[in-house]
């Protein structure tokens, strides 16, 4: 989720790629840089922290040229530091990269063998050192850069700037964005419109595995493997806060489609299918720590707490350990009993959360192991922990989380399969099948996606109510207490999750034609019992809305609205049964002209008591 932006004509670059740099803010970043050839060298400023440190270094030691490249960085490996801002340099080239080599370790590793140091912690060094090796002996910096992509596997989108071509530049992508804005005898290259929208309307949005040499006079255009590629030129005409969200109406709604493409990049390097495994490189534990762990205690607030208790069901049933659940607010509030065996999970988006913070501090006075899963590199929570599992969802705009939940989702699962794999709970075979189950929701995910006009449509006939119910049972109960947060978070609709088994133990009473109860029971062992307590809500004139699996025959004859998701394993289903509901909170908000993205009262990062 880095941002790039590119240029070669005949203006100072340097303020051009800044404003382009300034325009990504909404993306987030904690580190920024430019390079510029001046026309016989190239000149690299760089600077943690917001773009603003950058232009003040710049606003001392100006660098001028015609060609630069600037990146910045939302980190995924290796901290927010100046020198793992991009560019990185390695002898005559220079490199910028959004995305992630998932075989950085073993390439760097043979990288390494063979004499080359590196500058930094990041994967993108990796690319740097291969082209400079390759242009030894490559016809052209295009093939050199070919070459060298031939040995990466990952996702990227790359420019690269090389000392004895001051007018081109080689720009690659392969699932990162990546587009080329075409001038008057210059060229742009960024990862999202904004970025150029002011010099250029005219764009080429590049595909995976293309490759552009970009000179002043245009864009040449091939697949990797070396065939012409002929693009048609689009002219822009969303507006730039249109650009910003992609042209969907609001943040959230972006982040909502965006979570296919986050499941991957959380799994991306991570999981291997061959060897049954995760990888787990940033946990901060070992094989033995992990067989001795007696407890593991879940601390989080809001969704993150939601997924944690997800998360629960998979760490009991796949490494059968003991697992509590705990809102870190309530966990400070007494004095819970911490053993050294203890693992403690903060499981926190921002990684900023006060009370998770100093929930950690009680777990840690307890001499308990912290493993934080974070989406924010470096943050509070991760620098007070022992190891971190981040999710790689890209910064988070909207107030109400969407792709951070699912992506802390898929990294509970990981960490549930990798302590079995650990702890001999699961055989081989077993960990390969739920991990390849893992790997197929992103398609399910866009499969569910496909239903959007279906719930707009439930959304506008429930959007008048003033109260709504959800219920689930086993891995669906927390999927209904977060279908019920993002309603009255964004919506203001009075909403109340429950376990489906609890309802006959009060919320029946509350039903009638009035309350709507949106009910999550894909097909598993659950099933016919919440069927039952569908029926009960029908026989009491409520209306039920049911999230339910394709082709599943148990709810079959019940009169209900349906929101029908793939089949899948039970294992799984929360990854898939949380969308629809997501999206139905974000079309009654949108129907209600509520402010979706900055909800009332709300804010993104809770760092108050
Ligand atoms: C979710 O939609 C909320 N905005 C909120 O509940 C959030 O999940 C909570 O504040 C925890 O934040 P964190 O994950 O950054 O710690």
């Amino acid at each position: 989720m880095c941002g790039i932006v590119c240029y070669v004509g005949s203006q100072n670059c340097s303020r051009i790629v800044i404003d382009g740099l300034s325009r990504l803010e909404y993306r987030g970043y904690d580190s920024a840089g430019i390079a510029v050839h001046s026309g016989t060298e190239i000149h690299i400023s760089r600077q943690e922290g917001k773009l603003a440190g950058l232009e003040e270094k710049l606003r001392l030691s100006p660098l001028s040229g015609s060609t630069g490249i600037g990146h910045t960085r939302w980190a995924t490996h290796g901290r927010p530091s100046e020198n793992n801002a991009h560019p990185h340099r390695v002898g005559k080239i220079a490199v910028i990269h959004n995305g992630i080599f998932e075989n950085h370790l073993e390439l760097r590793a043979s990288l390494e063998k063979e004499g080359c140091v590196f500058s930094s912690e990041t994967d993108t060094e990796i690319l740097a050192h291969l082209v400079s090796q390759a242009i030894v002996s490559a016809p052209s910096l295009k093939e050199a850069v070919r070459q060298s992509l031939g040995k990466v596997q990952g996702s990227y989108a790359v420019a690269v700037l090389s000392e004895d071509n001051p007018d081109e530049l080689i720009v690659a992508k392969n699932a990162s964005p990546l587009v080329i804005g075409i001038g008057e005898g210059e060229m742009f290259a960024a990862s999202d419109v904004p970025a150029i929208l002011k010099y250029t309307r005219k764009v080429m949005f590049m595909e995976d595995g293309e490759l552009a040499r970009l000179t002043r006079e245009g864009a040449e255009i091939e697949t990797m493997a070396g065939e012409a590629v002929t693009k048609p030129q689009k002219e822009i005409t969303w507006s730039h806060i249109q650009a910003e969200k992609e042209g969907y109406k609001h943040f959230m709604l972006k982040e909502i489609y965006q979570q296919p493409t986050v499941i991957e990049d959380t799994l991306r390097g991570r999981v291997s299918i061959e060897g049954s495994g995760v990888a787990t490189e940033l946990m901060g534990f070992d094989d033995a720590t992990a067989r001795r762990i007696r407890r593991i205690v879940l601390l989080a607030c809001g969704t993150s707490y939601h997924a944690s208790m997800v998360g629960k069901y998979w760490l009991e049933k796949l490494a059968q350990v003991p697992t509590e659940v705990e809102l870190a607010s309530e966990y400070r509030a007494r004095e819970p009993l911490v053993d050294p065996n203890d693992l403690v999970i903060p499981v926190s988006q921002s990684g900023e959360t006060l009370d998770t913070m100093e929930a950690i501090k009680i777990a840690k006075a307890g001499a308990a192991r912290i493993l934080a899963i974070s989406n924010v590199v470096d943050s509070a929570i991760p620098r007070s922990s022992d190891g971190t599992l981040y999710t790689h969802a890209g910064p988070e705009i909207g107030v109400a989380s969407t792709k951070c939940f699912t992506a802390q989702l898929a990294a509970l699962y990981m960490l549930a399969v990798h302590l079995g794999r650990r702890r001999n709970t699961l055989t081989k075979d077993q960990a390969r099948e739920l991990l390849e189950n893992l790997m197929r929701v992103p398609k399910l995910m866009n499969e569910v996606l496909k239903k959007n006009d279906e719930i707009k449509k439930i959304a506008h006939s429930i959007a008048h109510l003033k109260d709504a119910l959800f219920l689930g049972r086993n891995l669906s109960y927390p999927i209904a207490l977060e279908g019920a947060l993002k309603l009255k978070e964004i919506s203001y609709v009075h909403a109340e999750g429950y376990a489906a088994g609890e309802m006959k133990h009060g919320p029946i009473a509350l039903i009638d034609e009035n309350m709507p109860v949106v009910v999550v029971m894909p097909n598993d062992e659950s099933l016919k019992r919440i069927v039952g307590n569908v029926q009960e809500v029908m026989a009491r004139g409520g209306k039920v809305i049911g999230v339910v699996s394709e082709n599943e025959q148990e709810s079959a004859g019940i009169e209900m609205e349906r929101i029908v998701i793939p089949a899948c394993p039970p294992e799984v289903s929360p990854l898939l049964s949380v969308l629809p509901l997501q999206l139905l909170a974000y079309h009654v908000a949108d129907f209600k002209g509520t402010d979706v993205d900055q909800p009332r009262n709300l804010a993104k990062t809770v760092t108050v008591e």
